[in-house]
This record gives C-alpha cells, structure tokens and sequence, in this order.
C-alpha cells in the first residue's frame, strides 16, 4: 500500500518555551495515512487531534517534524501539499447569509474553479450531501445537521484526492450523524482517502480502516480494529441475567477451558463470564445454567471494542 501521507516527528508547543505541548512531547509522532483508506485519530477532548489536523492543513506551523502529503512537504512546499486535500473544520465555517450554493461557489472561486465548471460542481456536491432542494435557502435557515453537511461540501469543491474531517459529527441528531457517516463511506467508495477525527469510538470503529488513538498529543496504539483489540487481548463477556447459581455450577463453569473467568453479581441477579471465544461457549453455558434449576432470563455477548482498548492502555473510558 502507498503513503498518501507522512507523519514524521510531528511536535506542537503553542507559545514556547512554557505553553502547552498539545503533539508530540515525547520525541514526536508519527503515522502514514495510505491512499484509498479511512484513518481515524481517535481521541478524548483535549487529545491533540484539531491540532494535528490543523498542522496537516498548513493552517498551524509544526515546532517539530514534518508532513508530507501527495509528496510534498508542509513546511517546504505547503501551497501543494495544501492543494491535494480538503479540510472540513470542526468549526463551522459558512457564511450565514448566503445560501448553501453562494458559500460553494465562494469557496469553489477561492480555489480557482469558475463559469460553467463552478456550478456543475457545486450541483454535484449539493447533490452528495443531499441538499439540492434546499440550495438556495439561506445558511442561517437551515438546521445544524445541514450546515455541517454544506461544511463537508465546501471542503470538496475542489475535488481534492483526500479529505480532512475534524469532528463532523460533534452536536447533531441521529439522523444527521447518519447522513454524515454514510457521505464519508460514500466518498470513500468512490476513490477518496479520508483522515476522519472523532471521540466516538463507534464511529471510528464502523468507518475505519486503521484507527490511532490518540491521548496527551501521543499515538499510544493504531493498527485496524482487529489489531488494536488483539494487541490488548481483550475477551468477550457473557452477561446472563440468572437466579441464584448454585456453588458447583459456578465451579463447572469456571472450569472450562475457554473461561477466562466468571464474575457473580448477585445483587443485579447477574452473571459476567470472560472468555476469548464467546460465542463458543455459549451454548454449553446455557445447557449448565438450565439444566440446574437456575433460572436464566436473558444473555448478552458484549464483544470487545474500542473502549475496552482505551480502557486498557490508559485505565480510564474515553469519555471521562
Ligand atoms: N491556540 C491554543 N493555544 C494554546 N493551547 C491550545 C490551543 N489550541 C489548543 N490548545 C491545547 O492543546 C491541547 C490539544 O487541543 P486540541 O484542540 O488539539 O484537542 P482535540 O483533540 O481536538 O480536542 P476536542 O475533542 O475537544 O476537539 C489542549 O490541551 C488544548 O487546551
Ligand atoms: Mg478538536
């Protein structure tokens, strides 16, 4: 697989020698985005992300490293390397008075397009993020959802090879984040690289190829789900909602050999079993629940996720 992006070293200190080091303390990051793929920078508030992202887009000036995209150097050639991308802000950047199709063409313009081309591709983007209807109805009419679609659209006017999206998903409904989400697949099925920016892990989990987590401005794990969850060894949990289990079903259980280990709640009336094949086991789990006059209501398989991951390089839940 080929780069389309190369982190290397990459550090921030806002206002040396005493600010905050927001990236890269510990000797710098680093990380290769490759083309084709979703890559997410995963992280809690504060992490470092915007600040990467800011970097990546020639807006914020690195105090250490370098990045270098669709071969050229931020630092050395940063009016190319600002060409080959789309940046969609976490902050809303639109013109409230004008319509969705103005603030297009407006950024369309800045980045050279014009006459028939400018509007052929504002119709295509305004068609993308599904708002041709309502093209023309001023921005500070439009719910949130839509203005952050019509941010999306303004960052790919100018049919840039890979796009930047810091948080598109921050404060809006349901539906919205679902349209949103399902644009960046869209997008990427069509040929796109998306570097993708978020503290929901649900969402770097459905969207990404590889994901980097991101904590105190350092990378501490990136690799695709499986890995991330591999490299923790993270095991399923089985939670029955059970009666009382007698002591030598509990013994039995925790006997097999694909339990990790058992966890009795008997105040919630729960019973947690850990184990790396869950859904394995389940079957012979049951048939020992029930066959013992325990009474089983209900079962739950809780496969590993990100969280889990999260959980266990850095000992606390993302959204802490
Ligand atoms: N302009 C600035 N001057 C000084 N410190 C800053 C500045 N911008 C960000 N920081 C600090 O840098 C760190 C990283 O912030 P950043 O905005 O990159 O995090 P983030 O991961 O994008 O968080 P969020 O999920 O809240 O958007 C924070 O400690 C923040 O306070
Ligand atoms: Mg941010």
């Amino acid at each position: 697989m080929k780069p389309f992006v190369q982190v290397r070293s990459l550090q921030k200190q806002y206002t040396p020698p005493d600010g905050v080091f927001a990236v890269g303390k510990s000797g710098g990051v680093n990380f290769e985005i490759y083309e084709g793929e979703i890559f997410s920078l995963l992280g809690p508030n504060g992490a470092g992300k915007t600040t990467c992202i800011s970097m990546m887009s020639t807006l914020l000036s690195p105090t250490g490293g370098d990045i270098v995209i669709g071969g050229y150097s931020v630092i050395q050639s940063p009016v190319q390397a600002k060409q080959q991308i789309g940046v969609v802000p976490q902050e809303l950047a639109l013109y409230p008075t004008l319509s969705a199709r103005q603030n297009l063409e407006f950024f369309g313009r800045m980045y050279g397009l014009g006459g028939k081309e400018l509007r052929k591709r504002a119709d295509e983007v305004l068609e993308l993020i599904d708002l041709l209807d309502r093209a023309d109805d001023k921005i500070e009419e439009y719910s949130g959802g839509m203005k952050r679609r019509v941010n999306i659209g303004i960052g790919l006017m100018h049919r840039p090879k890979m796009v930047f999206l810091d948080e598109p998903t921050v404060a809006i409904d349901p539906h919205s984040r679902r349209r949103i989400l399902d644009t960046v697949k869209q997008l990427n099925e069509e040929g796109m690289t998306v570097l993708y920016t978020t503290h929901h892990m649900e969402e770097a989990q459905e969207l990404s190829h590889r994901i980097a987590i991101i904590d105190y401005g350092e990378i501490i794990a990136m690799g695709s789900l499986g890995e991330l969850i591999q490299r923790v060894g993270e095991k399923d949990t089985l939670i029955f909602k059970v009666g009382e289990v007698p002591p030598e079903v509990l013994e039995r259980i925790n006997a097999l050999e694909l339990v990790d280990h058992v966890i009795s709640k008997p105040e919630s009336g729960e019973l947690h079993v850990v184990s790396p094949r869950g859904r394995k086991i389940l079957p012979e789990l049951i048939r020992l629940l029930t066959e013992n006059g325990t009474g089983l209501y209900s079962v739950e398989v809780q496969e590993p996720n990100l969280e889990a991951v999260f959980l266990s390089l850095t000992g606390r839940g993302l959204r802490e």
